[in-house]
């Protein structure tokens, strides 16, 4: 238990949830009805969350999940997540955040889990707990009467119809091969599952229910969009585990002629706008952050995942709100790190909230230091931080939460 001017914070219990449901819906402005919220609290389950109460009213809520998340190089982490933060209107700009993050990075210390993920409603406010958005989702649109592949695209066949019940039997063990491979992808529960495949009308923004596109390697969930004269398909989730999928799947989704524009979310560095013969067909309609980490433990954190080249460079990791920073030797060989504490100078500094933007390469560390965000000892150093971060390929949200 943890006093901050007079609230006061404790676990929650299944006793609570009504009224998590509750201070959830008023303060994300939904109505979920108890179906919905028994899914998510079969994951986030209130016992695992942290409660603020002012007296015998609870003013304040932190759902926390241990997850598995797949960092660069193919690794699975047990990381912790937090989501469904909210408090109540009444009680705002009194530090109950603040005291829930300090509980929550309390606990995940205890628990020995090197980082803490989040998706975040807004970007301004989580820099000063140490995070930085750590995945950049791309949404894109092309017109798909324009779209022509272009002559070495493949064309592979394999996409079955497939109803949308059946698939729902088939798509989560596709997801879990693509997911032990995709950075940022996570290990997704039965009842994430449950929730896409409720298909709830609240979430469908005016289109139709869920169709499904399946492939021995990959699947595809969209639903159609009548929108006054026009007409889209909005992919929901396409999930590919070879590139064969990943062509056999955009070529069935581009030959729905009744409709006209193909609307979807990409990885930035999805081969997609390249299969055309047009690749400006494909436009960018949005770039938006999509997970936001910190590392709780740097050494931890820095050794779980693979480098792009070696790397022997003394970092200095300023962390204000946790004192979980300081100076750390990393080399790395093969792709292998190794990190530890050092009293020798640093040739790179830079917050913990910049080292988690960085540290599922989704950003760029020599962007990072143009934007004056890293100071490095010369160039080389820069050059060389800036080659080791990078991915092997971009990191992909599993799903949402
Ligand atoms: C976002 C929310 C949880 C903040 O709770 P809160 O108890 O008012 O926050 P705190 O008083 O602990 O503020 C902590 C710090 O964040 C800052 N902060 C809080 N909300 C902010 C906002 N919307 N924009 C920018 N900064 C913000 C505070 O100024 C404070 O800064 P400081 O400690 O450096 O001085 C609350 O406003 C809320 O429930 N909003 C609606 C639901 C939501 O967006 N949840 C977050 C989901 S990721």
């Amino acid at each position: 238990m943890t006093e901050t001017s007079g609230i006061t914070l404790r676990s929650g219990s299944a006793a609570d949830a009504e009224v998590i449901r509750l201070l959830g819906d008023i303060g994300f402005g939904i109505a979920t009805d108890r179906a919905e919220a028994e899914r998510t609290h079969s994951v986030f389950a209130p016992e695992n969350g942290i409660v603020a109460h002012e007296g015998d009213r609870i003013v304040g809520y932190a759902a926390t999940y241990t997850q598995t998340l797949t960092v660069p190089g193919g690794h699975p982490v047990e990381v912790s997540s937090i989501a469904n933060v909210v408090v109540a209107p009444t009680h705002r700009r009194r530090g109950i955040l603040r005291a829930m993050y300090t509980e929550q990075h309390r606990r995940t210390e205890e628990l020995g889990l090197p980082l803490t993920i989040f998706t975040a409603s807004q970007g301004g406010i989580y820099g000063r707990f140490g995070y930085g958005p750590s995945i950049t989702e791309q949404h894109i649109g092309f017109d798909r009467r324009f779209a022509q592949f272009h002559s070495g695209t493949p064309d592979p066949g394999g996409v079955e119809l497939t109803a949308t019940t059946a698939a729902r039997g088939v798509v989560p063990a596709i997801y879990d091969r693509w997911r032990r491979v995709q950075p940022g992808a996570q290990l997704r529960p039965e009842p994430a599952w449950d929730a896409v495949f409720a298909d709830l009308p609240r979430y469908r923004g005016g289109g139709t229910e869920l169709f499904a596109f399946t492939h021995p390697d990959g699947y595809a969930l969209y639903r159609y969009h009548r929108r006054g004269s026009g007409s889209a398909i909005e992919v929901v989730e396409l999930r590919a585990v070879t590139p064969d999928a990943h062509a056999a799947l955009w070529r069935a989704l581009s030959a729905l002629e009744l409709f006209d524009r193909v609307e979807a979310v990409i990885a930035p560095d999805d081969p997609l706008p390249h299969l055309f013969t047009d690749p400006r067909l494909v436009r960018t309609t949005g770039l938006r952050d999509a997970l936001w980490t910190r590392l709780m433990d740097v050494p931890a954190a820095l050794t779980a995942r693979s480098y792009q080249a070696d790397l022997d460079i003394v970092v200095a990791v300023d962390d204000p709100f946790r004192g979980a920073g300081g100076t750390f030797a990393l080399r790395v060989r093969d792709g292998h790190a190794e990190c530890a504490p050092t009293t020798r100078a640093a040739d790179v500094e830079l917050g913990i909230d910049v080292l988690g933007s960085v540290y599922l390469g989704a950003h760029r560390i020599r962007r990072m230091a143009a934007a004056h965000h890293i100071r490095a000892k010369g160039p080389a150093v820069l050059r060389a931080l800036d080659l080791a971060f990078q991915s092997d390929r971009d990191p992909v949200l599993g799903w949402a939460f």
